[in-house]
């Protein structure tokens, strides 16, 4: 049993897709579904240049904003970077970090992913640590191996203190995008090698408060067996939450409502 502590989370990641218009169209389709209570906390992340945009549609709505990324200082000589005290005035609350498509596209190394996560707390941002092996790694059994490298590397230098506001996501490599979900099995095995981490490193007491999150292929068909793993604290959807009334069902939502153009 997932401990009341952890509220289910769940993050559409848009990545590189919507502009500024059609971002808003999106928002307007996914609130449109979004009943009064929800069990599941929700947020979605669209490209930094949607953000201004979408953000005051979720006003006094449940859903909350995120980005998919920051740069590690506040500001400064860091020509196209965004920055936490920019994201926070835009009215964003989570920040996704070490994607691995930022890994292996931008070369995002463990250390600069750890200078971000302390960009994001400094910032009173929530950030969301994204860690997972490639199938290599995986063929080659070294699955745990890689995820707690990049796990306790991603973290150096967090504190103590810090750690109750801290999410991670699994997301294997070969898993996204993919339509190869893990097994809940899989899941389960991975959630748990890194609750035990996060416990040995932080505490007991701080390790029960740290949601960890499941990605990869996610979709309406496999949330639910996901969702049962008892160390799956909630989803980080791609593809499918581009889809508002998919995304909505994975999200917990209730009965369609009306979509305003
Ligand atoms: P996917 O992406 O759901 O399209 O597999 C997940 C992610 O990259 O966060």
């Amino acid at each position: 049993m997932r401990p009341p502590i952890r509220r289910p989370l769940v993050i559409g990641n848009w990545k590189m897709h919507t502009t500024a218009r059609t971002a808003k169209h999106l928002a307007r389709e996914i609130l449109a579904h979004v009943p009064a209570r929800l069990d599941r906390e929700v947020a979605i992340a669209p490209p930094f240049t949607a953000l201004a945009a979408v953000g005051p549609l979720l006003d006094g709505s449940p859903v909350r904003l995120a980005a998919q990324d920051l740069f590690w200082e506040d500001e400064g000589p860091f020509t196209g970077e965004i920055s936490g005290p920019m994201l926070k005035e835009t009215g964003v609350e989570y920040v996704l970090l070490g994607h691995s498509e930022r890994r292996i596209y931008l070369g995002e190394s463990d250390l600069i992913v750890s200078r971000k996560v302390q960009a994001a707390m400094r910032a009173g941002l929530l950030p969301v640590v994204c860690v997972g092996e490639d199938q290599v790694e995986r063929d080659a059994g070294r699955a745990q191996q890689v995820v707690r490298e990049q796990l306790l590397k991603s973290l150096e230098g967090l504190p103590d203190a810090e750690v109750d506001r801290l999410c991670i996501a699994y997301e294997p490599v070969w898993a996204i995008g993919t339509g190869r979900s893990a097994s809940a099995a899989d899941a389960t095995e991975m959630h748990a090698l890194i609750r035990l981490e996060i416990e040995a490193r932080f505490g007991a007491d701080r390790s029960e408060r740290v949601r960890i999150l499941y990605g990869g292929s996610v979709t309406e068909r496999n949330i639910d067996a996901l969702m049962a793993c008892a160390e799956v604290d909630g989803v980080l959807v791609g593809g499918a939450s581009l889809r508002a009334l998919e995304f909505a069902r994975i999200a917990g939502f209730g009965a369609p409502g009306r979509v305003d153009s």
